[in-house]
């Protein structure tokens, strides 16, 4: 674990950004079809570099497959039959798992014609036996809801092909004026090919959803959605290939395929013929906007740089490491601090943590003018068993006590961190960081996973407890205060405010999670209590996502004075839709809604781009 910076040189401010991580496994061979001397014949040469480093060889990953096997055939391998996920998907108008964007229903995808015949052998025979001996009997993915592909991609999960900008009429109230202009981009997950085995809600590749709003005095004009994906060097790779290739970080090794490509992985990684950080980044998480440019994000890999066009379309630029600054995986969370003067125009140089034992899964942080603050949970990464094991990277360790880790943002090396143990404190998420009583207490508010055993495998099962935890420096006494008794993540805040005492956070009410049923503010004055002090609920099987706060300078001063953004889905009607409320009232009125030509499938975090913002956006370099 290392911290990053880099500059913000468009807006006075810093980022600071613990390195990512990284795992395992591959899936299927690349065929000799798609491929010209071992490399993706029609890739991007930055992706070429990145997934192939070494001088080009034929067939630079392993192939356990004797031909191309379309994914169609891959579920009916695999003890997946393609009807049994259809019939959990919802119809929608929308086209799934089609990269041009073409219209068709799931299961017509799923029922597309088996293109190709695989070339028997007794070994191919063999394999295959075993694998639907494990896979049906002995380790069946039915009983692992989470990696089921029949639970997973249900619903308004299910993938969506690409939409190119698509005009979207306001039918409910007026876009502020704060708002128009600027776009909002949520990022998630949407598997381009059905997969042929387990298949874990992380693991599918990266679509940004974009709602571009109209600029002008018109409040009503319409604006314009688009949905790409983000061409990620996997996502091309297996585009070229039309199946699944790469190794998938959360799933994807079960069973003899699983031990025989985990070994192979292994194998290619360690004599150097396979970059594993650009083979397994998926770009899916979330988004970030600094330096005069948005990026995707997903901490096993680089960050992939995004343009917005004037026409509301979302281009890739490609894998971005910052002019060579950046070698490692970044976090999905990045920080933008808000006060000019804590602006660095110059990357501060990495500072390696040696004092963390057991690696932990480390999704997110926190700052404050001082700190940077980490939490050491108790869910760990496993080694061993990603390798060795069921294939799954991270674990929980009951035995640890989680830590917060409390580093001057200019450290130079990690002998300046001081580590405060805070039993049973696990968050995924963070909401704000302050410092307190003359800069000798640290504040710390997020919410904290109950139920951790089943934070990653069994999201419904979470519960998130938002707590505010103070640390003293001069004593080393931790305080913790629950701040509400809801199943509340997501959070945001008025992002002026990051890193100093801000008052307001909105949260999304998991319902369970990752979906959202309602929003929620807390006013954290009220600490002692219950900090709700408004809330908005979506109704019956209505869901919406993280909320995303957008200030509203020209109304007012006040911390909440702005609006909350989010695309909503209605699984009665399987439509979707863009809602706008205003953070001010009591029961967060929603100003304005702008209905989408389609649903648009659930998924992780999202930002809102102001006017200001895209129009000083940099293009290709
Ligand atoms: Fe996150």
């Amino acid at each position: 674990m290392s911290i990053n910076s880099q500059p913000y040189p468009h807006c006075g401010s810093q980022s600071v950004s613990p390195l990512g991580k990284g795992a395992t496994s591959c899936d299927q061979g690349i065929s000799e079809r798609s491929h010209r001397n071992g490399r993706p014949a029609n890739l991007p040469l930055h992706c070429r570099h990145h997934l192939f480093p070494q001088r080009p060889v034929r067939r630079q990953y392993p192939s356990y497959e004797s031909s191309p096997a379309p994914h169609l055939r891959s579920s009916q391998q695999e003890g997946f039959s393609p009807e049994s996920i259809a019939t959990t998907v919802r119809p929608s108008s929308s086209s799934p798992l089609s990269p041009q964007g073409k219209e068709a229903t799931p299961t017509d995808v799923l029922r597309r014609p088996i293109e190709e015949t695989p070339k028997p052998s007794f070994l191919n025979s063999l394999r295959k036996t075993f694998n639907a001996i494990i896979n049906n009997f002995i380790d069946p993915a039915a009983h692992r809801p989470s990696v089921n592909p029949r639970y997973v991609l249900a619903h308004n999960w299910a993938p969506v092909g690409e939409l190119p900008p698509t005009p979207s009429p306001v039918v409910r109230g007026r876009i502020p004026l704060a708002l128009r202009g600027g776009a909002y981009v949520r990022n998630g997950p949407n598997p381009q090919h059905l997969p042929g085995g387990t298949h874990h809600i992380f693991d599918g590749d990266g679509m940004l959803h974009c709602l571009h709003l109209s600029a002008g005095s018109d409040d009503t004009a319409p604006a314009t959605f688009c949905s790409r994906y983000v061409q990620t060097c996997r996502y091309l790779l297996e585009r070229e290939a039309g199946r699944n290739v790469l190794p998938n970080i959360f799933s994807g090794m079960n069973g003899v395929n699983g031990l025989v490509r985990r070994a192979a992985v292994v194998a290619r990684v360690i004599t150097g013929k396979m970059d594993l950080s650009a083979a397994i980044g998926l770009a899916n998480i979330a988004l970030g906007y600094f330096g005069g440019r948005l990026f995707a994000l997903g901490e096993a890999d680089l960050p992939y740089a995004i343009h917005l066009s004037p026409s509301g379309d979302v281009i890739t630029i490609g894998r971005w490491d910052f002019g060579g600054k950046l070698s490692m995986g970044m976090t999905a969370h990045p920080k933008k601090d808000p006060s000019p003067a804590r602006f660095s125009h110059s990357k501060q140089p990495d500072v390696p943590i040696f004092s963390v034992r057991h690696p932990s899964y480390l999704h997110d942080f926190a700052i404050t003018e001082k700190y940077a603050i980490f939490c050491d949970m108790q869910i760990v990464m496993e080694t061993l068993q990603m390798v060795l094991g069921s294939g799954f990277p991270f674990g929980t360790d009951a035995r640890k006590v989680p830590r917060v880790g409390i580093l001057p943002r200019y450290a130079a090396s990690d002998s300046d961190i001081r580590w405060f143990d805070v039993p049973g404190f696990n968050p995924v998420h963070t909401i704000n960081a302050w410092e307190d009583d003359g800069g000798d207490t640290v504040v710390l508010v997020a919410p904290n996973v109950l139920s951790l055993e089943h934070a990653l495998d069994r999201m419904e099962l979470v519960h998130c407890c938002v707590e505010m935890v103070r640390i003293d420096l001069r004593t080393g006494a931790v305080s913790r205060t629950p701040l509400s008794a809801g199943n509340l993540d997501f959070g945001v805040i008025n992002p002026c405010y990051l890193g100093r005492r801000n008052r307001y956070a909105y949260l999304g009410v998991g319902s369970p999670q990752p979906m959202v049923a309602g929003v929620m503010k807390l006013d954290m004055v009220k600490k002692g209590v219950d900090c709700v002090t408004a809330s908005r609920m979506y109704g019956p099987r209505r869901f919406g996502g993280e909320p995303i706060f957008v200030p509203a300078p020209d109304e007012g001063e006040e911390e909440d004075d702005g609006y909350l953004v989010t695309y909503l889905h209605d699984e009665n009607t399987g439509e979707s839709s863009f809602l706008v409320m205003d953070a001010r009232s009591p029961d967060l009125q929603v100003v304005a809604e702008v209905s989408l030509p389609r649903r648009v499938p659930y998924g992780f975090h999202g930002l809102f781009i102001t006017a200001a913002e895209l129009r000083a956006q940099k293009g290709k370099p």
